[in-house]
């Protein structure tokens, strides 16, 4: 609901100020993919290597979420649209305060990650499609939910019972079942460096 008696207050030190004292730019890396395609294993890979780099980082990644600031969320389309959409704004803000966030989230609606690309400013978004194809994901059944949504006793299950929108045109694409983990937190390392947003050296 939009109030018209709320006037936002702009401080004197802004997200340039904030990137310029990190000595390095501010992003959102996005990670979207199945449940069990390794996004938050490639978060975390991924901020393991920017931290040894001197970069500072944060996780979003949903299972943790989901325990505390959307704990009110379930699965309905409705909900996972909710869902995306507060973790837009806190990735937004992680942005603002100028640090590179990493989030692992399945976000299976192609308009609800276009939503969060338009959030913030061209280039701060960065989508990294984690492939995988459904039947790996399956047999790896990490959190044993595959089984359960195959049995029934999980309803709205993406990939089984639950759309999961690929996106038709992410900045990195990464193949779980084909790459090693290395090779594909180097691809991502590689496109910040050459996309200016890191420095070889940081
Ligand atoms: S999203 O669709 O709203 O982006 P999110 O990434 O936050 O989903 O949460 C997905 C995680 O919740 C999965 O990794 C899985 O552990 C768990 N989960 C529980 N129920 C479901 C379901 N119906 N569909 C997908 N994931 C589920």
């Amino acid at each position: 609901m939009e109030n018209k008696f709320i006037i936002p207050h702009k401080g004197r030190i802004n997200k340039a100020d904030r990137q310029r004292l990190m000595g390095h730019k501010s992003v959102i890396l996005w990670f979207t993919g199945l449940s069990g395609s390794g996004k938050s294993t490639l978060a975390h890979a991924v901020e393991e290597k920017l931290f040894s780099m001197g970069i500072h980082t944060y996780v979003l990644d949903g299972d943790n979420i989901r325990t505390g600031l959307n704990k009110d969320l379930g699965f309905s389309e409705e909900d996972r649209k909710e869902n995306i959409r507060r973790i837009g704004e806190v990735a937004k803000l992680f942005v603002d305060a100028g640090l590179i966030v990493l989030t692992a989230f399945i976000s299976p609606y192609r308009r609800d990650r276009d939503f969060v690309r338009n959030l913030v400013e061209e280039g701060e978004f960065i989508e990294v499609y984690v492939k995988c194809p459904l039947e790996v994901c399956e047999q790896r059944d990490v959190k044993g939910l595959y089984k359960k949504a195959r049995q029934g006793i999980i309803k709205n299950f993406t990939g089984i019972d639950d759309p999961y929108e690929e996106p038709l045109s992410p900045e990195i694409t990464v193949e779980t079942d084909k790459e090693s983990v290395e090779e594909s937190v180097d691809k991502i390392i590689s496109y910040l460096i050459k996309r200016g947003i890191i420095k070889d050296g940081n």
